[in-house]
Parts: structure tokens; sequence; C-alpha cells
């Protein structure tokens, strides 16, 4: 898979080369590219901004700029992801999908946003996405672009040692993710389930999709909603 990320704070995204994200593209399962939209000026100022069209507040990010910087990033085949705090949820489900992607560029924008312009332009090409990451707002979309990554290169086959854990996930079966435990049996007087040292695997499955199941209704009942048709006569009652 290919990352392109196109920002004014290229610096912002040494993250991508760490860990897990630097792993991956050394083992070539993914290539990262992250672009200084400056490079698409030509003023001595290399401005990026211009007041916005009907007032008000900040700052717009201009046309021009991010119009010729996508014509060099993009191709036929890339689909464009704007972090934007007024974009549709990121969710699983669309990590899910990213990951099926052969090139995403992410578009990180700063100050009151990028002319809609350049989006209803690219869309004439590419499939567009304003995506949010969470009803917060950020200073702009570089640590957003970090989370989707992380998120969606994850699930790529060979990145993660243990493919079942991805499987296992929080999310995967639409239920939040149980308490885990390691040795040792007693720690600080606190002791691990007896159900997990049983043996018993049955029991031990079904402690756990009953923990699931029970922190979700505690943390996140809008998720349980959703899942109301799959859940057993047993699931029941649990909640
Ligand atoms: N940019 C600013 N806030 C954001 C958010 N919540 N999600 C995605 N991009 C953003």
């Amino acid at each position: 898979m290919k990352l392109d990320v196109v920002t004014i704070f290229p610096e912002y995204l040494q993250p991508l080369r760490a860990a897990l994200l630097g792993r991956a593209a050394e083992r070539g399962l993914i290539e990262i590219g992250v672009h200084d939209l400056r490079n698409w000026t030509y003023d001595v100022h290399r401005a990026v901004d211009d007041a916005p069209y009907g007032g008000g507040p900040g700052m717009v990010m201009k046309p021009q700029v991010w119009g010729e910087a996508l014509d060099a990033v993009c191709t036929e085949r890339s689909r464009l992801v704007v972090p934007t705090p007024a974009g549709r949820p990121f969710t699983q489900a669309v990590a899910r999908e990213y990951a099926e992607q052969e090139h995403l560029v992410f578009a990180c924008g700063r100050y009151e946003g990028i002319d809609q312009r350049v989006f209803d332009d690219a869309a004439r090409r590419m499939p567009v996405d304003e995506v949010s990451i969470g009803d917060y707002v950020l200073v702009g979309g570089e640590a957003a672009v970090l989370v989707m990554v992380e998120a969606v290169v994850r699930l790529l086959p060979g990145v993660l040692g243990n493919p079942v854990s991805a499987e296992q996930d929080s999310f995967s079966d639409g239920l939040l993710e149980g308490p885990s435990f390691t040795r040792p049996e007693v720690w600080r007087d606190l002791t691990v389930p007896d159900v997990l040292r049983s043996g018993n695997h049955a029991h031990i499955e079904r402690w756990r999709r009953d923990q699931a199941l029970e922190r979700t209704f505690r943390r996140r009942p809008d998720l349980l909603t959703l899942l109301a048709d799959e859940l057993d006569d047993h699931d029941r009652a649990v909640l």
C-alpha cells in the first residue's frame, strides 16, 4: 500500500517512520511519502492561505496551491482522505475499508480549512472522504493522520506479529474487548479470575464474551443498540 501525506508541517509526521509503521516500511509492506505543501507555492512568502470570502475569523487554504499538490501526488487510483472535525466518523469499519486501498492520500488542513473547491475538483477524478477522528477539535489534520494510518496499517497482512490480535480487537465483533491478565497469579493482593486458570476453553470463551458485553453495556451502550439483532439468549441474560 502507498500512503502520501501533504502538510505544511512535514516534521509532524516523523512518527510514521517509528515503531510498527517504520518496520512495515522497512519490510516493504507500505511506502510512505510526506510532502511539504509549500513546494507548490511560487511567491516569496510561500503563502498557503488567504482571507475567507464572506468574512469571519481565520484564514482559508488556497485552492491553487492544494490543486497543484494533489495533481502531483494523486493518480486515478488514489483515494483522497481529508481529516476535518466536520467529516464523517472514522471507525474500525472505515479502517478496514482503507486497508483494501492501493493508494491513500491524506490532505492536512490548518487554519479554518481548505477551499471547498479543492475537494469538489478532486472528486471529479477520485473518491474523496472528509473524515473526523472524534468529536473534538484539533489544531490541524496531522495528528488525525497519525491515528488513521496506524489503525489502517496494523490491519495489512504481515504487519502484526500475530494476525489473531487484529481479529480479536475491540470492535472486530462490535464489542469492547474485556480485561486481560498475566502472571503473577496474585499481585498486590489482587487475583486473576479463577476461570482463566481453569483450562476449560469453553468456559473461558463464555467468560470473555460476558466481560465484553458487560463492559460495552457500561461504557458504550450505543454500540449494543447497533448489535441488538446479533445477541443470543445467553448474551441478553448477561445484560
Ligand atoms: N482536524 C481538526 N480536528 C479534527 C478531528 N476531530 N478529526 C479529524 N481532523 C481534524
